[in-house]
């Protein structure tokens, strides 16, 4: 959607003029040379900038910003003023407007602060709608996302959740493997069972088979009390077999024969004990490969596999990022008893252009970073890794998430770069290993030059 803008300018020459700039700023234009008339305009449209000249007669921009400001307190209004009408100036500030432009104005000020309104705008607009969308997530396990790939998956896990069958999830580290498991356990039918989870590359054999199993007192020197294993007392539950691919060749034949019989004996015991348990396992190496060479028995994972869910990396869905980022800031925010409510756009910039290997628990470290770090309402990039805000550079993409033209990537770039070198012409140029000739000719072109009214 464009920017739309209203320019209220009671002198018809500066008002063609600034109509003609936004114009080509490629925004949705309407202007009116009458305080009255753009008050009108506010009560019956949406805009997102409003550009008002500060001295007019009869209704004056101080009325229209008040006016603006009661009905759509997410538009932003620049006031252009005379040096006379300075001091007004400073109290419209006061009165919440976004910025003043002194006349007589460089275009480029007035383009500068009209572009940074409008990212303002469209960053308020898209924080509002994030929030209302994770309004709507209830229930004891939520899962964000309105990636179209992940609500399919979470679709299938929630078809699947009630028929008690056995499954797999895979996925890289941090991708939400255990998240989905809780999710289908409270999808379930054993919703109120209980839920135990465990990690197979983490034990022993030995140990592995006592936590599973149990034992009986004095099955071994050392077993002073009988312990029921998680087979047992996760009976009319979901026990979550993390890493299963880790179980050695002779935990996988203990396992394998505990859900072929239903029934296991613990350590040292007598009397076989019934098993009534789902078993969810997670897998995130390749599991094909650990049965094509031997190290995962193909009857356990037949078993175990009689569905597979595979979650995506959070690179494959990046639209998740901004919606993600958003509930951990919240989470961590209150969490923290901090009021950061905002990510700025650089840092949401840097975040869509990351590539997380760490997937979406080094997104909540990041955004968990940012709130601890963060003493004002918003994460700035310096609240960011060092690595992180280097890859600023990079983020050219366009709002619409499309990839930018050469020339506007140039434009972008070029712009970037004077913006590093603090407007000094010589030294961008010698940045962008241009001579100035061309430099000047490539700001003509795209509109960059220094145009003064
Ligand atoms: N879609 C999501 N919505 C909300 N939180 C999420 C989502 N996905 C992951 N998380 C959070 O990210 C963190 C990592 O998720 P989880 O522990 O489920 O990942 P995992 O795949 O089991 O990781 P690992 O392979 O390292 O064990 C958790 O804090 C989890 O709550
Ligand atoms: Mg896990």
């Amino acid at each position: 959607m464009k920017t739309r803008i209203l320019i209220v300018d009671d002198e018809k020459i500066a008002l063609q003029n600034l109509e003609h700039i936004m114009n080509k700023e490629g925004y949705e234009v309407v202007s009116t040379q009458s305080g009255a008339a753009a008050i009108k305009f506010l009560e019956t449209q949406d805009f997102d900038v409003v550009l008002t000249d500060l001295k007019m007669e009869k209704i004056d921009g101080t009325q229209v910003l008040k006016r603006c400001r009661e009905l759509h307190p997410d538009t932003e209004v620049i006031m252009i003023t005379g040096f006379a009408t300075l001091e007004s100036a400073v109290n419209c500030m006061k009165q919440g407007a976004f910025y003043y432009i002194a006349k007589p104005f460089r275009l480029e000020e007035v383009r500068k602060v009209t572009k940074e309104a409008s990212e303002k705008v469209a960053l308020k607009k898209e924080n509002r709608q994030l929030r209302t969308l994770l309004e709507a997530y209830h229930g004891k396990v939520k899962i964000i996302t309105q990636n179209k790939e992940m609500l399919n998956l979470l679709e299938t896990a929630r078809q699947i959740a009630p028929t008690g069958c056995n499954i797999i999830i895979r996925g890289e580290s941090g991708t939400g493997k255990e998240l989905l498991v809780r999710y289908i356990h409270y999808n379930s039918g054993r919703a109120n069972g209980p839920f135990f989870a465990i990690n197979c590359g983490a034990f022993t054999d030995e140990l592995l088979t006592n936590e599973l199993f149990g034992h009986e007192k004095g099955a071994f020197t050392g077993a002073m009390t009988q312990k029921r294993g998680l087979m047992e007392i996760a009976a009319g539950g979901t026990l979550f077999l993390d890493e299963v691919t880790e179980m050695s060749p002779a935990m996988q034949v203990k396992l394998l024969r505990v859900i072929q019989e239903r029934e296991m004996l613990p350590v040292g015991g007598t009397e076989p004990v019934k098993v009534d348990v789902r078993i969810i396992s997670a897998a995130n190496k390749g599991i094909r490969e650990l049965i094509n060479s031997g190290k995962f028995r193909s009857d356990l994972y037949f078993r175990l596999n009689v569905v597979t869910i595979r979650i995506p990396p959070l690179c494959e869905r990046k639209n998740d990022i901004p919606l993600l980022s958003y509930y951990f800031l919240e989470k961590y925010s209150t969490l923290m008893k901090k009021n950061v409510e905002e990510i700025s756009k650089e840092v949401l910039d840097v975040l869509e252009n990351y590539d997380f290997p760490g997937n979406v628990r080094e997104l909540e470290n990041i955004i968990e970073r940012g709130v601890a770090l963060s003493n004002g309402k918003s994460i700035e990039a310096i609240h960011l890794s060092e690595d992180l805000r280097d890859l600023n550079i990079k983020t050219f993409r366009r709002k619409d998430g499309n990839l930018p033209t050469l020339d506007e990537q140039e434009r972008t770039y070029i712009q970037w770069v004077l913006n590093e070198a603090k407007g000094n012409k010589s030294a961008a140029a010698k940045i962008l290993g241009i001579d100035r000739v061309s430099l000047w000719r490539k700001l003509t072109k795209y509109g960059l030059d220094d145009e003064t009214n």
